[in-house]
């Protein structure tokens, strides 16, 4: 049995689809409740849905054997774990973002509102900048506009939320995609299993 940790939500479905193309199915995932784990024991799958940013903490600690999660969790949390593939989805950047006629002088300890606040410590250290990390868990976006903060650094997909609260990308810090990754214990216990998957959804990309 392969235990498979996805992220809850609109790119969760799509990779589920993925995965079920590629011979993972399990029809009882589709039906409209609000279980959390599913499983075929034919197909020797089972799903959970699990908060996103939760992905890699179910692989890490071996609950799952793989998962798939964004670039940005990976890059945060550095969770030991083997990142096995990128799915080519999920696309979007981390930026730094500001208002429109704001510029560094360089001068005062710049003030960073962010929920990565490892990307952004790491960041502005390769660039020998003070920073201030103020650390919020959503709507980054108002922390400029009320002067919370300078800058922010957040995620940006569409760009609408920065256009539509008058902020614009002043930096981008690294390209972020879904990774398909596995704990390494059932990398190891099971080998086969886990590359056969790897290839299936490799090819369907
Ligand atoms: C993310 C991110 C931005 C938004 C960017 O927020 O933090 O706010 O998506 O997407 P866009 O460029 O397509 O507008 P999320 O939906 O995860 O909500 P939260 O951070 O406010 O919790």
């Amino acid at each position: 049995m392969i235990n498979i940790a996805l992220p809850k939500g609109r790119l969760g479905e799509k990779i589920y689809l993925a995965f079920e193309k590629a011979g993972y199915e399990c029809p009882s995932i589709k039906e409209n409740n609000r279980k959390l784990i599913f499983e075929n024991a034919e197909k020797g799958v089972r799903y959970f849905w699990v908060k996103p940013s939760d992905v890699s903490i179910y692989v890490e600690r071996g609950v799952a054997d793989v998962g798939v999660c964004g670039k940005d969790i990976l890059a945060e949390y550095s969770p030991d774990v083997y990142e096995l593939l990128d799915l080519k989805t999920g696309i979007c950047k981390m930026a730094v973002a500001a208002k429109k006629d704001w510029y560094d002088d360089g001068q005062t300890t710049l003030k960073v509102a962010t929920k990565f606040v490892n990307c952004a410590k790491a960041y502005y250290a390769s660039k020998c900048r003070d920073i201030d990390v103020i650390k919020l868990n959503g709507s980054i976006e108002i922390a400029p506009i009320l002067g919370l903060s300078d800058v922010i650094v957040d995620i940006v997909e569409t760009g609408t939320t920065l256009k539509e609260n008058d902020l614009e990308v002043k930096e981008t810090i690294f390209p972020i995609s879904a990774r398909l990754i596995a704990n390494k214990a059932s990398f190891k216990f099971k080998t086969s299993e886990i590359e056969t998957l790897e290839a299936k959804v490799k090819s369907l990309l």
